[in-house]
């Protein structure tokens, strides 16, 4: 498989505003990547390991302006460490195709280039905390701003802490990951989420089609 030379699994993440139906894409190419034998882990951030999933509770509940953004940037990054040690690492070397719903990408589009914290601090955090040991491939979804809040409104649980941040704060967020993908076009896809759920998909797996044809084939 075409993924790291220092492990035999291949990592993929999905990014993309609030409310771009990242959940359900990951599921269905799960399902295609199972369907081709592939062993599939679905994991997420902030969480995707017990250690994270706990900090996670800090980062999501409560006001909007609960964290100062170094604390928070903090937060996310411990996190990731764990999830990275814990998870991904693991599952990687056993050969499984790891798809993790948000990434390394969002606390650059949240908290660097949307937020107050700068891109130079969340650049540092990277270098740190991930280094090498980022996505083969980043998938981001792409949806204006007012359709992204509408679709995620509806769901009403109690992680709402970045929802209710506002949709100019959102608006900087979708060109922050736009940023970031024309900075690293190898590394990242974008693909609008406007249409519906199958066409989605199926641009999804145009894209790995294209870059790692072997993925997908068994
Ligand atoms: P979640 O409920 O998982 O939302 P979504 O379904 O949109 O992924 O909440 C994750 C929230 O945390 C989301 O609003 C983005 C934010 N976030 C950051 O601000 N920085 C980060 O590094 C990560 C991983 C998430």
């Amino acid at each position: 498989m075409a993924g790291p030379v220092s492990s035999p699994g291949f990592f993929i993440s999905f990014e993309g505003g609030d409310g771009a139906g990242k959940s359900t894409q990951i599921q269905l190419l799960a399902d295609a990547l199972r369907g081709v034998g592939r062993q599939v882990v679905i994991t997420r951030e902030p969480g995707g390991s017990p250690g994270a999933e706990a900090i996670r509770k800090l980062l999501l509940e409560g006001a909007a302006d609960k964290w100062s953004p170094i604390t928070e940037a903090l937060l996310m990054y411990a996190a990731r460490a764990d999830h990275l040690e814990r998870t991904i690492e693991p599952a990687l070397h056993r050969g499984a195709v790891v798809i993790t719903d948000r990434f390394a990408d969002s606390t650059m589009a949240y908290q660097g280039l949307a937020g107050e914290l700068g891109e130079k601090a969340v650049s540092t955090l990277y270098k740190l905390v991930v280094a090498s040991r980022g996505p083969d491939l980043t998938i981001i979804l792409d949806l204006p701003v007012e359709e992204g809040l509408k679709r995620s409104g509806a769901t009403g649980d109690a992680e709402q802490r970045f929802e209710s941040k506002g949709a100019t704060y959102q608006e900087k967020v979708r060109q922050g990951f736009l940023e970031i993908a024309r900075r690293e076009p190898e590394r990242c896809a974008v693909v609008s989420a406007k249409d519906g759920i199958a066409e989605v998909a199926e641009r999804i797996r145009e894209v790995i089609q294209t870059r790692f044809p072997k993925l997908l084939s068994r």
